[in-house]
């Protein structure tokens, strides 16, 4: 395990919106680095960065042309590397987003990979071998190449799968995992890694960690001894090189050689319902003041996955991502800050995704951007101050990346560093507590002490922490004998200590009082006690 992910708490930048330095209406390097003192007041230590590579942007980027050169648009590969050195310089540290299971069709290998003539690159990809013969069961595309065949698809349209290989080809033109064309595929990811770790970057983000290997097995099996032997790789040369998976499997993305993985709003949906939890119109998120869910209805699910795996890697909570709507849509900021309260008290490190520490908008009007649909409301420039498109860019209006939210009493930094009771003075707050305590960072310690069906309040413990949250309208009054947790029996967690704990309360939303074994939690209320 690398060892800086011990207290890394990760902001996630969309480049395109968070800082554009030279006025052309696109965010670019030297935007970040011109932020990287803010990021790091936030308390955020380490960085995730969307794409930033060559590519025609259908997919903002998640569709490769060139993984080793950096998008012009964000500058050269020499402003990347000084990205880099600038994170470092302030002990941070970053990773870059690797595409491993498909690029776009723009990309050199592809264009090869479709020629009628067999080369080097015929079997990159995945073809049938006959223009009319569909890949069962797997996304694809006929009728646009030279080459008399179908391709697979892992995304859009202009998302070419890589060939990783069947797990157990049936047909001709299904390839083994160590046939030598998709031991090429391995070796060039392996390459592409190396290059930018050599270069300086600290890890990487893995999108659809889950795609590589077809038909695959409910376990992932194939997908998953490639992810071991990249991890041997990173072990070898790289020890201090972090992997992150979007998979929301942690049990099998650890086990298979990620130090992370993200816990997500698919395959299966536990996360969702603290934050995002509207159908049929009803918004019946946990943290809602007038939701009607236990926080069992998260925990369940999250235990089973984290009790797995917490001795070996991380199970990480987001705020948000450039995929989701964003928290803000569903919740309030009073809402906000206990969800975030919350995760950034769990296990795991937590991800902070650019906009979401002054609760930016979401803005469900926008028209598609490169390939963003209902995804491109999250992707607007970063709200800095009044100025001129909230301080994120010089350009005219119409030039920007996506249009600013000029909503009224739209959140930006500036206004909301002026107010004590801002949601970013509550995020700044909390990550600094998280930052100073060894218990919030030793990932094994987590103790859900009370939590049932029918009720909202809920108590979880961190080693010497002991957090409390009522997210109902209503005052809540929790027995101490009543809580317990697999290290801890119900006995008194407190007994005898009460004056102490008084002046023990590192952090309190709203206000929570405890006397004679019960603790009243008012309403809306969030607590850590040091016990
Ligand atoms: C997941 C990424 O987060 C998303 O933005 C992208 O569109 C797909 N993978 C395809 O790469
Ligand atoms: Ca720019």
């Amino acid at each position: 395990m690398p060892t800086w992910l011990n207290d890394a708490v990760f902001y996630e930048i969309y480049p395109q919106s968070f800082m554009d330095s030279n006025g052309d209406g696109i965010g670019d390097f030297q935007g970040i680095i011109d932020k990287l003192d803010y990021i790091r007041g936030l308390g955020c230590n380490a960085i995730w960065m969307n794409p930033c590579y060559d590519s025609p942007f259908q997919d903002a980027g998640y569709d490769v042309r060139d993984y080793q050169k950096a998008a012009a648009r964000y500058g050269s590969n020499d402003d990347l590397v000084r990205l880099f050195e600038a994170v470092h310089k302030r002990d941070m540290h970053i990773l870059l987003d690797l595409v491993p299971g498909h690029t776009s069709e723009e990309h050199e290998w592809f264009k090869l990979s479709s020629k009628a003539e067999p080369n080097e690159y015929s079997d990159r990809y995945i073809w049938t071998d006959n223009w009319f013969q569909a890949p069962e069961g797997l996304k694809h595309v006929a009728g646009e190449s030279e080459r008399n065949g179908v391709y697979v698809l892992n995304f859009f349209k202009c998302q070419p799968a890589l060939n990783y290989g069947f797990l157990h080809p049936e047909q001709p033109w299904q390839k083994g995992m160590d046939d030598p064309a998709c031991v090429a595929t391995k070796e060039a990811l392996k390459d592409i890694m190396r290059f930018w770790l050599d270069k300086g970057c600290d890890g990487f983000r893995v999108d659809m960690a889950d795609s590589l290997v077809k038909n695959d097995d409910e376990k992932k099996s194939g997908t998953c001894m490639i992810w071991k032997e990249i991890r041997k790789m990173l072990d070898e040369s790289y020890p201090e090189a972090a992997l992150v998976s979007e998979w929301n499997r942690p049990e099998l993305a650890i086990p298979a050689g990620f130090h992370m993985d993200f816990c997500l709003d698919w395959g299966g949906n536990c996360y969702n319902l603290l934050m995002r939890d509207l159908k049929d119109g009803v918004n019946n998120s946990f943290f809602r003041k007038d939701s009607t869910r236990s926080i069992l209805d998260f925990f369940g699910e999250y235990l089973q996955s984290y009790e797995q795996i917490k001795k070996k890697g991380h199970y990480c909570l987001i705020t948000g991502n450039h995929d989701t709507v964003r928290a803000s849509y569903y919740l309030d900021v009073r809402e906000l800050k206990l969800a975030y309260a919350f995760l950034f008290t769990m296990p795991g490190n937590p991800f902070l995704y650019y906009g979401d520490e002054i609760g930016m908008r979401y803005q469900a009007q926008l028209i598609t951007k490169e390939g963003g649909y209902t995804r491109t409301g999250s992707r607007t420039p970063m709200q800095w101050d009044d100025t001129k498109n909230h301080g994120f860019s010089s350009a005219d209006a119409e030039m920007l990346y996506l249009p600013v939210d000029i909503t009224p009493n739209t959140p930006t930094v500036a206004a909301q560093e002026q107010d004590s009771e801002s949601l970013l003075h509550m995020v700044k707050e909390i990550l600094k507590i998280r930052g100073e305590k060894e218990d919030l960072k030793d990932n094994g310690n987590l103790e859900l002490l009370y939590g049932k069906e029918g009720e909202r309040a809920f108590a979880y413990c961190r080693g010497g922490l002991l957090m409390m949250c009522n997210p109902s309208g209503q005052e809540a009054v929790l027995e101490e004998k009543l809580l317990s947790g697999p290290n801890r029996s119900k006995t008194e967690l407190l007994s005898g200590r009460t004056e102490l704990l008084g002046a023990e309360k590192l952090f309190e939303i709203g206000s929570t009082e405890y006397a004679d074994g019960r603790f009243t939690l008012g309403a809306q209320s969030f607590v850590i006690w040091q016990i």
